[in-house]
């Protein structure tokens, strides 16, 4: 009998994510009214010929740049576009390719484990549960405890930072992202209507940050945890955070239990991060809403907080989760988080001066005099793309006092949002067709919102500014985007390159259309965008961009990958993660892939003859999305994140068996990849 897929006409998403990822990771966002109702323009309404002359001379400028550089920002490549439409089907094992990507790609395919290419070896480096503080338990599920889970790793692993340990031989300091926890594939009979205070209270000790010291294996990639070493860290729902920066201690983040507007218990759904030039991290605090129970004010609803109860009940727990008693509590999520694991007795800080808003992700990189500027997505439907330029320079080495002027340095500066505008407005109909100058390209605007404690939103306090950064950004007419997730400026170019999931309600009923930058209606398979700052100057305030991929089956007329022969490109959908290898290519991780396949890993040369050459390095098991990604000489690390959410599955019906086999937990890992003859992934 042929098996009906279940809920493809109901979840929103299209289908590739399953409703019990969208219920737990997200709080159903998607099926929920689009929280942005501004009537902000978008970039379809604003004409080429709006742009102010001075603009269009600095584009230009940037054009002539980029051309010395290698290949142009702004010029097209329509001949290739057009072989690239009669594509043919994907054929795996082909082995050439640009330095760093030289695999044969793996096929997409629905198998239940981690595949990788052919010569290459894996293994897990960390569970969901594993101890790594000094007398945290060997994890048991049947006996598991909030006291052994705050000494244990967390669950559903996403953004990964592995950073260097001098002194000790061989050995990284990885730094985990905990996004959120799925309850029914955690606790046996777990009964969402009366969650037990002990199920409560795994899920707070589940959610967070971990850091963990591992250790490397001589001659291979593979990785191994170093239990209680005295770096190792949790850091959860009930660990103290400092809120710092020019919003600190205003009246809009005061509870009653914390006066000061300064003190916050917990960091939640962390999602993607960063990894900053003077030693620390940086974590995207996303779908806090949905913790939130009873929000009534419009500033709540802009945010996408519900007037009801919550998943996962915890207002019934902690009074801090009931905006009814504490209507600012929520006001203290939302935030950037930043970490200093080299120091395990720090504080970790919210830095308010980079905005509040769903963050997904927070990139650095430094001016050419010293100053970071950290690149920012808002990942929601018709939502924003940030930046943050830092007022202070970053002191080079590390003394105490460079790192502790450093740990300053995120909390001065000007915040910005984008604006977009296409340069061939009139050539966009929503169906990915590309224009008749053969790219999705245009010119872009950082719209300053405040610096310091100055706003620069008529009508808005800086405070309001940073606390409602949604709201800052709707009043200036920034352009809403296909859900803005990570976010990674090319250390080889500078280009920064900004993945937009995807949006299928661009279009539909009375959300904004299509755009130049989101040019497809009902958008599936999402995009990636190139962007180029005036002068090459991270601190500029306007930029070139244009489309880099336009996601989905290759077969596809409506998908775009920078010109190459897409008979040659494994398909990919839905980009999420992205980060650069040594050799300047980029790699993309995949959330909710609608072609069929798992989700992945891909790698794509981003210059030279081979741009937009993509090629698929994993795939990750049933259910499960890919997370995380470092590219290091020797090794590809990822976390595998929510594997078996399946609609329909839990504890006693598993839709996976991923990692441990038959008749064990499905748990959350991450896993390391190498080369089986020793040698550098892809050369
Ligand atoms: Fe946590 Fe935007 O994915
Ligand atoms: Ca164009
Ligand atoms: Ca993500």
């Amino acid at each position: 009998m042929r098996k009906l897929l279940p809920l493809l006409s109901t979840n929103p998403h299209g289908g590739g994510r399953s409703a019990l990822t969208c219920r737990f990771r997200c709080g159903d966002a998607c099926f929920h009214e689009v929280p942005n109702t501004s009537d902000n323009e978008y970039v379809g309404d604003v004409i080429a010929g709006a742009l102010s002359r001075r603009s269009m001379m600095r584009a230009a400028a940037v054009v002539t740049v980029a051309t010395a550089a290698g290949t142009s920002l702004a010029v097209g490549n329509a001949p290739a576009a057009q072989a690239a439409s009669q594509a043919r089907p994907h054929t795996p094992g082909r082995t050439e390719g640009a330095r760093g990507l030289r695999f044969s790609p793996v096929a997409p395919n629905t198998a239940d484990q981690v595949t990788v290419p052919a010569g290459y070896a894996q293994s897990v480096v960390i569970r969901w549960g594993e101890p790594i503080l000094r007398g945290a338990p060997a994890f048991d599920a049947d006996k598991q405890t909030a006291a052994a889970q705050a000494g244990q790793f967390g669950y559903n692993n996403d953004f990964l930072s592995l950073l260097p340990l001098r002194g000790e031989h061989g050995r990284q300091v990885l730094v985990a992202n905990h996004e959120y926890t799925d309850e029914i594939l955690m606790f046996k009979g777990y009964d969402s209507e009366n969650p037990t205070r002990e199920q409560v209270e795994i899920a707070w000790a589940a959610h967070g940050l971990s850091v963990v010291v591992v250790q490397e294996e001589h001659r291979s990639g593979k990785l191994t945890p170093v239990t209680r070493h005295p770096l190792n860290r949790r850091l959860h729902t009930t660990s103290e955070f400092e809120l710092t920066g020019p919003a600190a201690g205003s009246p809009l983040l005061r509870t009653s239990a914390d006066p000061s507007g300064r003190k916050v218990l917990g960091t939640l759904n962390n999602c993607a991060g960063g990894t900053t030039p003077w030693g620390t991290t940086l974590h995207g605090e996303e779908n806090f809403n949905q913790y939130f129970a009873n929000g009534s004010s419009p500033t709540d609803k802009r945010y996408g907080i519900g007037s009801g109860a919550t998943e996962r009940k915890w207002e019934r727990f902690d009074r801090r989760f009931d905006l009814k008693q504490e209507p600012n509590e929520a006001h203290r999520q939302g935030w950037v988080v930043e970490l200093d694991p080299y120091d395990p007795d720090s504080t970790p800080k919210k830095r308010t001066a980079l905005g509040r808003f769903k963050h997904e992700a927070a990139q650095p990189r430094l001016t050419e005099d010293g100053r970071p500027v950290v690149y920012m997505g808002d990942d929601e439907r018709f939502d924003y793309f940030y930046k943050f330029v830092s007022s202070k320079r970053m002191k080079k080495g590390n003394s105490r006092a460079a790192r502790e002027h450093n740990l300053t340095l995120l909390d001065e500066g000007t915040l910005y949002v984008a604006k977009l505008t296409g340069d061939t407005p009139q050539d966009i109909d929503g169906t990915g067709k590309l224009p008749a100058d053969g790219e999705f390209d245009g010119s872009g605007q950082w719209i300053p919102l405040a610096t310091g404690d100055v706003s620069h939103v008529p009508g808005m306090t800086a405070e309001e500014v940073y606390v409602f950064t949604r709201l800052a950004g709707d009043k200036v007419g920034a352009t809403k985007m296909d859900r803005p997730e990570d976010v990674e400026p090319s250390p080889r170019t500078g280009r920064v390159y900004v993945a937009l999931t995807n949006n299928t309600n661009r279009g539909k009923g009375t959300n904004p259309g299509a755009d130049e930058a989101n040019p497809r209606n009902l958008n599936k398979h999402g995009q990636i965008l190139e962007l180029a700052e005036h002068w090459d100057d991270p601190a500029s305030d306007g930029f070139a961009w244009r489309l880099f991929l336009v996601a989905g089956d290759p077969n596809d007329p409506a998908t775009y990958y920078s010109g190459f022969p897409k008979e040659k490109v494994s398909p990919i959908s839905c980009p999420d993660n992205v980060a650069f290898d040594p050799y300047g290519n980029l790699w993309i991780s995949t959330d909710g892939n609608q072609l069929g396949s798992h989700d992945g890993l891909f790698g794509v040369a981003t210059q030279g003859e081979r741009r937009g050459e993509l090629k698929q390095f994993l795939t990750v098991p049933k259910g499960a999305e890919t997370c995380g990604p470092i590219i290091q000489d020797r090794r590809v690390v990822v976390a595998v994140q929510h594997p078996g959410e399946i609609d329909g599955a839990s504890v006693e019906k598993p839709a996976s068996v991923w990692p441990d086999g038959p008749g064990r937990l499905v748990r959350p890992s991450v896993v390391a990849v190498w080369r089986r003859d020793g040698r550098d992934i892809g050369v």
